[in-house]
């Protein structure tokens, strides 16, 4: 870089200056001075030099180019680095006279060339009064700021160089972005090392109007060259070697409600120091220690993977492997011959797609719970460079927690990913993950969501349930403090204990305000009870049906797991059905209406509600009664919900509960609808009876009940069925149908048993069904099965759910 003042060996002291201008050619003068004002022009060879002299002004030429500029940069530091530039598109041209900067009476500060031609201006001017007087002069400050100011008005500056920056950023300059009126300073970098006109690399602060704030250098401001990663308030998360060093060397002002965000250099620990874009695109930090020579702070894009996106969408780079792409895991490359190639961009396309997705293409709620793979989980990158286009979520009260951040996210199924940074908080990712980088060191933990089968089996925690938890509306789901559980219930004590569920006791509760509550403790022994627990809750709090038991809220602390029910005065069905006491309350009215509506619930659980529910343990004791008497079917422990189109599953754990489980279920683990009608079907008799299933046997006919039954109705003597306590006083067309549809519903085979939807036909109608056949199946029910094993869950009650174990 040429000089022009050291080019003419410029000497300042006045007892050489005749001889100077005796010496050298008529237009050669030069001189140091601190200010330019409308008196005393800046000719070429002159130098402006800020108060301690750290920084120059003058003309130049830059290296390789004999093109003249006005330029600015570091007095005594060598190699000269030029740190801005007046006229970079422009140059001056040569001419005979000399070039000059001149400030008019207007404030304009003009560039003109020896033929008085303009080169360039400020284009900025002050309305000047003819009734008040301004004068400005152009000062260089020791910041390196090139400044006009009008003296007269306590030297207010009219324009500064720092908002015209070059491809240099000096400590106190600010780059930023103001989104409201869409104006920003811009750091364009130069054309080649010779020539300092526009070049194709510019950076924008606050461009990408992303919080928090991130750098980006563009290529012709429409494509991200290379990008910081966000701004956690002491480093860039995409420039690791950004350690402590480095701590406080930048600072970033966001303000959001005025739409700004300002980027700045803080002169740390050195004497001076600038940050460049050079003509390649590369940043860089530079500081001198000793006022003399420049060195390397740092300096990125030092490998392919620094370059913006080098892997493509959902790909993930690593430096230090070969080759240094790869899929982010669930992911395989969208075209498998480019990526051999080498040809990263395209990126990676999803295995297996995303639980919440193939929801939405069913049109239907997300439910899930039921088998491992119905849901979605996240697998963790350690040491990420964070994608790009990232929304930082915040909530008004209080900052997200890690736990809110990933329930956030896996609430909305257009989040793909998350990370929780420190110092910043949750930030969350809705488009295409672009620009990962996985670093050996620094970096931060990043979650990508995954279909749970690409993430293999993952064993359930209390984490998870939380998750599920947070999976629904609040307002539908109250989520319980356990304290407020305990209290309500008297810690649990037994004589608050209301009954025994599938898995675990049920007790009342009051709350303070005096509402009446039933709750389910599960038990925390039995490993089987988190499933059961997620099940229910998942099920009961996405159904609604008068003939349901509703569900209020839950509560989850350590290994304790609630359930906590609106409260049903009346207890359960078989409080009063087995009770000698009670069973009398029990006239054929309720007993029909009680009938009626178990068979409403299920048809809307089979039928009517947005999945096909299978409840897998109707019983008596699972019918609980409102102050009405209503039924409300209850214990969801078990249910399954089944897919549109499939209407038999099979299981290998059979689970549910003696005397009430169809043939094909207990033998096969075969459940479907027609399992629950075949339970639905031993109620009905049962609630007619008075009489227990699995507790009924006539040993000199060596008959079971259902035999039995089968046998007074075929024999025209279905009446004699009817619980003796209710003498005459019944309806015997009600009754026969009862007995009729229970036998339909008890038949061996599936096939043959009526659907709901026959049922409530049946019992709303005068239509008959077809002939039941025999139930053999029934006697062999009544007793343990040679070929099967019962595993008591819970040892006391015979009316326990069991669990059976195929025994092969
Ligand atoms: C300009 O060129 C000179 C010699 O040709 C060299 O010493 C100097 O380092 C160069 N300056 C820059 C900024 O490249
Ligand atoms: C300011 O004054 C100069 C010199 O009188 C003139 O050339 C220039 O056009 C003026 N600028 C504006 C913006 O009026
Ligand atoms: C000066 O500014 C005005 C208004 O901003 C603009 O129209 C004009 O082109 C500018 N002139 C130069 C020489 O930059
Ligand atoms: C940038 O613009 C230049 C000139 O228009 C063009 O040659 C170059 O290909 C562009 N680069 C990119 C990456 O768009
Ligand atoms: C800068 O100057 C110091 C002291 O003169 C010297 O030790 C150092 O090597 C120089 N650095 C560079 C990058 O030239
Ligand atoms: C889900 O995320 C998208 C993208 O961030 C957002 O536009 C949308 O409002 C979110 N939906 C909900 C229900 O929060
Ligand atoms: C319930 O348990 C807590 C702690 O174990 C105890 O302080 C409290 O007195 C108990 N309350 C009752 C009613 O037993
Ligand atoms: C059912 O509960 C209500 C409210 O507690 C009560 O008034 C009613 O007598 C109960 N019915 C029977 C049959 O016990």
């Amino acid at each position: 870089m040429g000089i022009e003042s050291e080019s003419v060996g410029c000497l300042n002291l006045s007892m050489f200056f005749l001889f100077i201008l005796i010496l050298l050619p008529p237009h050669y003068h030069c001189s140091q001075v601190y200010n330019i004002t409308p008196l005393q022009p800046f000719v070429q060879g002159d130098t402006l030099v800020s108060p301690t002299g750290i920084f120059e002004l003058g003309f130049f030429s830059p290296n390789g180019s004999a093109n003249k500029y006005v330029g600015l940069w570091h007095k005594n530091i060598f190699p000269r680095k030029v740190v801005w530039v007046a006229n970079r598109e422009k140059p001056i041209a040569v001419t005979g006279s000399l070039a000059s900067l001149r400030i008019s009476s207007n404030g304009s500060l003009e560039l003109v060339d020896g033929n008085q031609n303009s080169v360039w201006s400020t284009n900025v001017t002050i309305q000047v009064s003819s009734s008040s007087t301004s004068s400005f002069a152009a000062v260089l400050s020791d910041e390196g700021n090139f400044v006009v100011k009008d003296v007269t008005k306590a030297g207010q500056s009219i324009w500064q160089s720092f908002d015209y920056p070059g491809d240099t950023m000096l400590p106190t300059q600010r780059l930023g972005y103001n989104t409201k009126s869409k104006k920003g300073t811009i750091l364009t970098a130069w054309k080649s090392e010779s020539d300092p006109s526009s070049g194709i690399y510019t950076v924008e602060g606050g461009r990408a109007t992303e919080v928090p704030a991130q750098v980006i250098i563009w290529i012709n401001r429409s494509t991200p060259f290379w990008r910081s990663g966000p701004w956690d308030k002491s480093k860039f998360i995409g420039m690791p070697d950004m350690d402590d060093r480095y701590l406080n060397g930048f600072e970033v002002e966001e303000n959001v409600e005025q739409g700004t965000e300002y980027f700045s250099l803080k002169l740390f620990d050195a004497f001076a120091a600038y940050i460049e874009i050079s003509s390649q695109g590369k940043p860089k930090l530079m500081y001198s220690d000793n006022g003399r020579n420049w060195s390397i702070y740092w300096e990125t894009l030092e490998n392919r993977c620094d370059i913006y996106g080098a892997c493509g969408p959902f790909g993930v780079c690593k430096a230090s492997e070969s080759p240094i792409c790869k899929c982010l895991k669930g992911f395989v490359p969208k075209s498998h011959h480019e990526w051999s190639k080498g040809d990263w961009t395209e990126g990676c396309v999803r295995k297996t797609e995303l639980f919440c997705e193939r929801q939405k293409t069913k049109n239907s709620v997300p439910l899930q719970g039921i088998q491992d793979d119905n849901d979605d989980g996240f697998w963790k990158i350690v040491g990420a460079k964070v994608p790009d286009y990232y929304e930082y979520i915040t909530s008004f009260n209080a900052q997200y927690t890690p736990n809110e951040c990933k329930t956030q996210c896996l609430n909305n199924c257009s989040c793909l990913a998350y990370a929780y940074v420190n110092n910043i908080g949750c930030l969350v990712w809705s488009k295409d993950l672009n620009d990962i980088q996985k670093f050996s060191k620094g970096g931060v933990d990043l979650y990508i969501r995954l279909a749970r089968k690409e993430l293999g089996s993952s064993p359930t925690s209390r984490d998870t349930l939380l998750e599920y938890i947070g999976k629904y509306d609040p307002s539908e789901l109250l989520i319980y403090d356990f304290d407020t559980m305990s209290t309500a219930t008297d810690n649990f004590s037994i004589t608050n204990k209301l009954g025994q569920g599938g898995f675990g006791p049920v007790y009342k509760g009051i709350l303070q305000d005096g509402k009446e509550i039933a709750v389910k403790r599960l038990s925390s022994s039995s490993g089987q009870g988190i499933e059961e627990f997620k099940n229910e809750m998942l099920l009961i709090s996405n159904l609604q049906h008068k003939n349901l038991v509703r569900m209020m809220g839950c509560c989850v602390k350590e290994d304790e797991k609630l359930l906590v029910y609106e409260f049903m005065p009346n207890k359960s069905l078989d409080t009063f059905l087995f009770d000698p006491m009670r069973r009398g309350e029990l006239d054929w009215d309720r007993r029909f209406n009680i009938i009626q509506g178990i068979a409403r619930g299920l048809l809307y659980l089979h039928h009517d509600s947005y999945v096909k529910v299978i409840h897998r343990d109707l019983k008596v004791s699972n019918i609980l009664l409102d102050e009405k008497m209503n039924p409300k079917i209850s214990d969801f422990g078990l249910a399954r919900i089944i897919e549109g189109t499939q209407c038999v599953e099979n299981t290998q754990k059979v689970v549910g509960t003696r005397g009430y489980m169809s043939p094909e279920y207990a033998m096969s683990g075969i459940f479907s609808e027609k399992s629950d009608v075949y339970s639905f079907g031993v109620l009905v008799l049962e609630i007619i009876s008075s009489k227990k299933n699995n507790n009924f046997f006539l040993y000199d006919q060596q008959l079971g009940f259902l035999a039995h039954t089968w046998n007074l109705w075929s024999e025209g003597r279905g009446l004699e069925l009817v619980d003796e306590v209710l003498g005459d006083s019944y309806c015997s067309s009600e009754v026969l149908k009862c007995v009729h549809i229970g036998l339909l519903c008890v038949q061996d085979n599936a096939v043959d048993r009526p659907s709901m939807k026959d049922i409530a036909l049946m019992l709303s109608s005068k239509t008959d069904g077809p002939q039941p056949k025999r139930p053999l199946f029934t006697i062999q029910n009544s007793f343990s099965h040679p070929q099967l094993l019962y595993e008591r869950t819970k040892s006391s009650t015979s009316e326990a759910t069991i669990t059976v174990i195929e025994g092969r």
